[in-house]
């Protein structure tokens, strides 16, 4: 069964058996009745690089539906199950004029897999509107509720890509979002760069998702036009001391302070300086508008962008003497 259509890098690779299921009673019958076989859960493929076939059950995660599950005059809580395709998702919140999720628009993926790396992009996480998510595990058949702090949330970081990783499956997510009084957040440059007018900005939270895409459009390719998964690296956290050295040397690097003793640097930048901006290594390739992206240009094979990716991180390392760690998993 091939999975190129299931995987945003578009990488050719066949699973041994695929099921796509439409419910959580569908998606416990069919562990139930393949008890003790090795599973590979598939929700968006957005996040990941096939570098090989997959010897394992296909369980693709295609669970419908979104509700209000309650609401008062300021706040709605809402629920949406884990196959809703999730920028569809936040523009069904923006045109019932749901705030919180705005910032977080054009991402790719499915809803079901945006608690287990906390994903997020200019200036929000989802763990700032994340109520709640209820999940599957797969030895008990189960339904568990995790609420955010159960979660452990941290920078492209949770629970299910640590302790409980492989454990289960995630069926739903809950966000709480605003009804009156959005938190407009345009902190990000690039945000205020668009929205400012004559010194201020005034803009609705369908101005903030509008800014938002065309930053994205701009920068970042679309899956459907050439393969990719979004930023293949984080942003490394490095240690003030040996950030402070760094810069001395490169005093134009950018950086966010994340804590008195903490340095985030971006990865882009990085790459960039390191040569390998737009460069093509057969159908492997770095984005030429952002480097943090490495990009499929038709018949590459997840191992060419894996050995790109390592070259990219050797070169990195021996310029800056900085780790940069993978943020897509690799298969
Ligand atoms: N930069 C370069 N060269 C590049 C790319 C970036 O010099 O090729 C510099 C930029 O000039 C800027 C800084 O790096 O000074 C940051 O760039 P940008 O605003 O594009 O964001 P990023 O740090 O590269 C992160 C996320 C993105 C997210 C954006 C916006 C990670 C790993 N990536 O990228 O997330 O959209 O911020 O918030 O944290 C994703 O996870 O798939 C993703 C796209």
């Amino acid at each position: 069964y091939s999975l190129k259509d299931y995987n945003t890098f578009g990488i050719e690779a066949y699973a041994k058996e695929f099921v796509a299921v439409q419910s959580v009673n569908e998606l416990k019958q069919v562990l139930q009745e393949n008890k003790g076989k090795k599973l590979f859960i598939l929700g968006g493929g957005s996040n990941m690089l096939l570098t090989k076939d997959i010897d394992a059950l296909v369980l693709h995660i295609n669970i419908k539906g979104i509700s209000v599950i309650s609401e008062s005059d300021t706040h709605v809580n809402i629920q949406a199950m884990a196959g809703e395709n999730w920028h569809e998702f936040v523009l069904h919140c923006i045109n019932n004029n749901y705030g919180g999720l705005e910032n977080l628009s054009l991402i790719p993926g499915n809803v079901g897999t945006t608690p287990i790396q906390n994903i997020g992009a200019y200036g929000t996480e989802i763990k700032d509107t994340f109520v709640s998510c209820n999940a599957l595990n797969i030895e008990t058949l189960e339904t568990d509720t995790f609420t955010k702090d159960d979660c452990e949330f941290a920078y492209r970081e949770s629970i299910f890509k640590g302790k409980l990783k492989g454990k289960y499956i995630i069926t739903s997510v809950t966000f709480k979002l605003t009804k009156t009084d959005h938190k407009i957040n345009t902190a990000y440059g690039d945000i205020t760069e668009k929205l400012i007018d004559n010194g201020i900005i005034v803009a609705t939270i369908k101005d903030v998702s509008n800014a938002v895409i065309a930053i994205r459009q701009s920068k970042l390719p679309d899956p459907k036009e050439l393969g990719n998964s979004g930023s293949f690296f984080k942003n490394p956290i490095v240690p003030k001391t040996i950030f402070d050295k760094i810069q001395s040397k490169h005093p134009l690097m950018p950086y966010y302070v994340v804590s008195e003793t903490e340095v985030k640097v971006p990865a882009g930048w990085l790459i960039e300086q390191s040569g390998f901006k737009g460069k093509r290594f057969g159908d492997a390739g770095v984005h030429s508008k952002q480097a943090l992206v490495l990009v499929n240009y038709g018949n590459a094979t997840g191992q060419e962008i894996l050995n790109l990716s390592h070259k990219i991180q050797e070169t990195v390392f021996n310029n800056f003497g900085i780790h940069i760690e993978n943020e897509v998993n690799i298969i």
